[in-house]
């Protein structure tokens, strides 16, 4: 057996062991969850093993309130899961529905077919990533479907198995992800942080809505084999962690944004000094950062993010709304805790 297989043994053992007395439990006919886009202010780069995706350090992230992705599932009698995406059936070579089906496969019994509907509710072109809410959608309507009943820590341990990313997608608000130590990730878990900041706001800025070139775990595995700077990552970013915590803790929104811009940018200088070399950035997507600079030097209190892709997100406060619209008018505007009435003081 190949190394890789013995690793997928191992995942499947764990899995086996998680769902031990729940499996086989008679599924409902359907079930449907939501789950929000995440976007991480601390970031997760780079694997310490990549069956499990257990990351090198911990992130934390804020979850985008209604941009997100719906899944309805329903049980099917058919041969194969059938993946219908907006509404449009998805081919099973495709890697969006080969993902699907190898996480169910991995978690239901094999003679139990689904009908897997996913909606996102983020226009595709808005440049986020949806596989973070795509995968925490399917493990929380999963867990609905099949009766499993299952604690969160645990649900978050799955949705990662799906995408790194999704184990923080379950929550609203601020979540964060433990790094853990365990070779099996049973302690490599997300959990949501009790602080919330009703005045926060993320506009998203789309440079660019074509899908990238280098998936996120190609651009990942590619940057710790090959990028010397990788080394100063670990320790760069858990102090940011560290720092942006605390800065949501205290609420101090210049100390939380401009840690998670410069997280964002040490984590695309790593990009950028591996071999071959990865650079996300579209042209236009430095000439808006070179505005956000600019606005801020002027004194707006305006920060960004970057994920692996071209677009930028931008951190704000209400109000400062007006100021931030005028100066881009295209930007689409969420408030991550818009359920939230009452306002910090
Ligand atoms: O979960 P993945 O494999 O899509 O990777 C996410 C990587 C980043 O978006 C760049 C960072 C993060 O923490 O979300």
């Amino acid at each position: 057996m190949s190394n890789h297989q013995t690793e997928d043994v191992c995942v499947n053992d764990w899995v086996n062991q998680v769902l031990d007395t729940v499996k086989h439990n008679t599924p409902a006919t359907q079930a449907s969850a939501y789950a929000p886009s995440n976007i991480a202010l601390s970031k997760y780069w780079g694997k310490r093993e990549a069956n499990f995706n257990l990351p090198v350090t911990g992130s934390l992230s804020i979850s985008l309130a209604d941009h997100g992705t719906k899944t309805g599932l329903s049980v099917i009698d058919a041969p194969a899961h059938q993946v219908i995406l907006n509404g449009e059936q998805v081919g099973e070579h495709k890697s969006f529905a080969i993902k699907i089906n190898q996480w169910l496969d991995r978690v239901l019994p094999s003679d139990l077919k689904l009908r897997i509907d996913t909606h996102n509710t983020v226009p595709t072109a808005a440049g986020l990533a949806s596989s973070a809410s795509g995968f925490a959608a399917l493990t929380l309507a999963t867990n609905t479907l099949m009766g499993w009943q299952l604690p969160e820590y645990l649900l978050s341990a799955l949705a990662r198995l799906g995408s790194g990313s999704a184990s923080r997608s379950l929550w609203h608000g601020f979540v964060k992800w433990q790094a853990g130590e365990l070779a099996d990730g049973s302690d490599s878990i997300a959990f949501p942080l009790k602080p919330q900041w009703p005045q926060l706001k993320v506009g998203l800025l789309t440079v660019s809505s074509l899908s990238k070139a280098v998936s996120s775990r190609e651009g990942m595995g590619r940057t710790v084999a090959t990028s010397a700077l990788y080394k100063q990552w670990p320790q760069k970013t858990e102090a940011d962690l560290a720092s942006i915590e605390a800065a949501i803790t205290n609420g101090d929104f210049e100390t939380m944004a401009a840690t998670a811009e410069h997280n964002a940018m040490s984590m695309h200088a790593t990009m950028a000094a591996a071999w071959p070399p990865l650079v996300y950035w579209q042209p236009e997507s430095l000439v808006q950062m070179q505005k956000i600079w600019q606005l801020r030097q002027q004194g707006l209190p305006l920060y960004f993010t970057m994920d692996a892709g071209p677009n930028l997100k931008l951190l704000f406060e209400a109000q400062h709304q007006a100021d931030v619209e005028a100066a881009f008018p295209e930007i689409q505007i969420i408030t991550p805790f818009s359920h939230v009435t009452e306002v910090r003081d």
